[in-house]
Order: structure tokens, then sequence, then C-alpha cells
């Protein structure tokens, strides 16, 4: 299949991302490589059409100098170099920018627009049963956009050659194991794999106050749950992972310095090796949603809320009770359905409750009680690095107040969170 694409060469400009999205919204697909690619490596790359070299001809970051690659301007395709930082002409508005992109890539470069959802797909079905073969792959399915449109384009191309695991570890909201089952077992017919941890989750977490000793429980517990899942089908020789392409990007280029590392399912011990299967590894977030609704998923699913890995782990501050998990998971489940009435449900970036181990009295029916508060945490941010508070009208906080103190068993108090970040990191732990 045919696949024009446009080279964005990273010279260490911050707009790698935004520039390589622009041109793929005009329907050319992009890729972003370092400055000092070799002659061999462009060669290797199908369907070169132009180059834009992002952030200029030449640059210092950090003290060093970083010049394009030689072979760069001997690729036999039109070269672009923008600089943001003014240095040559790089327009300002949104508009002109994209006019010049435009001319560049369609008149310049002459790229056909091949890039769309459906192509990608029918694409991705071809190369995955390529790779795959007759063989069968395993996949990690939480249920976060990720991993279930990477299950929806496996289940497209291979049916019963995949096999998911879905490890509920007691810490996911409310409804979402329940959701998964469904959608994936019973309306598209996937080999589905659920496994109930609740316990042995909950009970290594026992009396674990420390918030990076919990993360690490949960996240090697859940390694030891699924290499067992995975030690029980012994044929498979693959492993399919949730990868995108900002994972990929963020994991540091050559002048861009690592801000997080990413591990989905890292750890797995040498015995069981398997290879890889990555098809969203090309794609940024909105193509991952757009892909998963292309797929059939539904809208609830494809437009989750980011939620953490140690799930309502981190939301239930200290050691975790089973009973004060249910009051996060309770008053957490009531926060998104009033944010749905209210409309904020597609607006607000990341939103969700937390209970403190920490009680007050309040009064209830006439009587005392002495019960935990849940607070409120709503934020908007663009990469998490920072955050600003979501300023929720005062009539849903007084509706969510409301429920909360009334429906959620052991919460006589509710709080609203007004800290940016900094000073607050988004999770409480
Ligand atoms: P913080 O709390 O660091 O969170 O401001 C930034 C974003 O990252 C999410 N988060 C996590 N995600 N594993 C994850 O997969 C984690 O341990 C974790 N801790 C925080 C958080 O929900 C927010 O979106």
């Amino acid at each position: 299949m045919k696949q024009d694409r446009i080279l964005i060469i990273d010279m260490g400009s911050t707009k790698n991302t935004d520039v390589a999205r622009e041109i793929r919204s005009f329907g050319v697909f992009t890729e972003i490589h370092p400055h000092d690619m070799t002659a061999e490596q462009l060669s290797q790359i199908p369907e070169i059409k132009g180059i834009i070299l992002n952030g200029g001809p030449h640059r210092v970051v950090d003290g060093m100098a970083v010049e394009a690659s030689p072979a760069l301007y001997g690729a036999g395709v039109p070269v672009l170099a923008v600089d943001h930082d003014g240095q040559s002409p790089w327009p300002e508005q949104l508009e002109d920018r994209l006019s010049l992109m435009k001319k560049f890539v369609f008149e310049d470069c002459g790229a056909e627009t091949h890039w769309n959802m459906d192509n990608f797909i029918k694409e991705q079905v071809l190369s995955i049963q390529e790779q795959v073969g007759d063989g069968h792959v395993l996949l990690a399915l939480s249920g976060g956009v990720d991993s279930s449109v990477v299950a929806g384009l496996l289940i497209r191309a291979l049916g019963k050659q995949l096999t998911c695991v879905h490890v509920n570890h007691g810490l996911l909201r409310k409804g979402e194991p329940e959701q998964v089952v469904q959608v994936f077992r019973d309306e598209m017919g996937a080999n589905l794999v659920y496994v109930d941890a609740v316990d042995r989750f909950l009970d290594k977490l026992d009396g674990v106050e420390d918030p990076e000793k919990k993360r690490m429980i949960i996240g090697s517990e859940f390694i030891r749950v699924f290499e067992d899942e995975a030690r029980k089908l012994p044929d498979v020789r693959f492993l399919a992972q949730g990868t995108i392409y900002p994972d990929i990007i963020e994991s540091g280029t050559k002048t861009v310095k690592s801000v997080k590392s990413h591990h989905n399912v890292g750890g797995l011990p040498d015995d069981l090796q398997f290879e890889l299967v990555e098809p969203l590894k090309m794609l940024f977030k909105d193509e991952v949603r757009e892909c998963g609704l292309a797929l059939g998923l539904p809208a609830s699913m494809v437009y989750r809320q980011p939620f953490p890995g140690p799930g309502l782990g981190v939301r239930c501050i200290g050691a975790i009770t089973r009973d004060r998990l249910e009051a996060v998971r309770e008053s957490d489940a009531i926060l998104r359905e009033e944010f749905e009435i209210a409309g904020l449900e597609g607006k607000v970036w990341q939103y969700f409750t937390v209970v403190p181990d920490l009680r007050s009295v309040g009064v209830r029916n006439h009587a005392r009680t002495y019960e935990w508060p849940a607070i409120i945490r709503a934020v908007n941010t663009i990469d998490a690095m920072t955050a600003t508070i979501e300023p929720v009208p005062y009539a849903i906080l007084e509706k969510i107040t409301h429920r909360i103190t009334h429906e959620v068993k052991g919460i006589n108090r509710v709080l609203y969170d007004l800290t940016p970040k900094p000073a607050g990191t988004i999770e409480w732990e």
C-alpha cells in the first residue's frame, strides 16, 4: 500500500510533535528522526517525499552544535528548514504556518494523501498477519485506551490467535472489569482470560503505607500474575503492547533528554521470551482514539480519561483497607456520573476522588459520625507536567457533595482540592 511520507528531522526543536501532527492532519504520513541519520538509514525508509529540518539547519542545544547530516541533503527530495525561534522565517500564526507547510508538502514535494484510519487499519491488519503467521499472541488488556485499541486491531487481524488477559487487581474503577469482559469477550468474541486477583493484590498491600512501595508491589505483582497466565498458554510466541508514538519520542531522541521512562509489561523473566507486536507505535493519542472508533469500540472506552497503572491504589492514601478503597471507588463513580450529566466529561482532562486515612466528626440522622472525607480533584493539562484546576461550577459541587455524603459508606465530608501542579502533583501519592 502506497504511503508517501515527510520526515521531520529533530534539530532540537520542542515542536517536532506539533509539526508532525499538523502535516498528518493534511492526510500525509510523517515520522520524526534524529538529525544525524545516515544515508544507509535513510535508504531503509520507503516513499520519502520531503524533509523538514525542524529547528533550522544549524542549532546549538545545551552548548552542543547540532548539524543536519549531509545525507539529508543528498536524499534527492525537497528540504525545508524551519526555525521556531525566529532565526529564519517561520510564521507565528497557525493559519500562515499551515499554508506554508501545505505548499511545501503538496507543491514542492508532490505528496499524496493516503494517511487515514481506514488505510491504517487495512495496512496494519496485513502487517500483523504477516508478522504472526499462524502463531499465537498474548495481550495484557487493562481496558485503557491503548490496550483496548490494540485488542480491537488484533481481534480483526487474528481472531482466536489472540489471547487477552485482563487482570482485575481490585484497584480498577467501578464497572471497568465488567466493561472489558462485555466488549471484548461478549461483543467482539475474543479469547479473554479474566483473572480475579483482587485478594492476591490486597493481601500483598496490607499495611503498606509508602506510596512508592505500593506502586512497586502493584507493578511487580502484576507481572507475576501475568506470567502465571502466560505459562498456562505454552504456544505463545508473541506479546502485543500498546506502545504509542509519544512513548517512543519521549523516551528521548538525540537532542531531547528523556522525560519519563515508559514500561508497560516490562520485567518478564528470561524463559518467557516473546517477539513484540506493537501496531500503534506510529500513532499519536488522538489517532489511537480515531482508530478505536473506526474499529467499533465504544466511545466511553476510547475517550476515557487517563488512569494510572496503580489505579485507585494511589487514591486510597496510606495503607489500603477494603472499606476505604470502596469509598474511593463509589465516590469516584458518583463524580464521574455527575460530570457526565453536567457535560464536563469530555472537557476536563482528569478528575477523581481521593480518600485520605483521616477522620473527622460529622452528623447523620441526628447521630454523631466519625468518618473520612472524600477529596475532589479536577485538573487540566497538556502534558501532565504542569496542571491547572478546573473551576467546577458551585452548583455541581454541591450536588456531588450531597450525593457522596448520602450514598457513600464511611464518608461524612467532601473537600475540593484547589492546588495546581506545581505545588501539588495531580495524584495525591
Ligand atoms: P502526577 O501525580 O505525577 O501525575 O502529577 C501525572 C499523570 O501521571 C499519572 N500517574 C501515573 N500513571 N503510573 C501511571 O501509569 C503511575 O504510577 C502514575 N502516577 C501518576 C497521573 O494519573 C497523571 O495523569
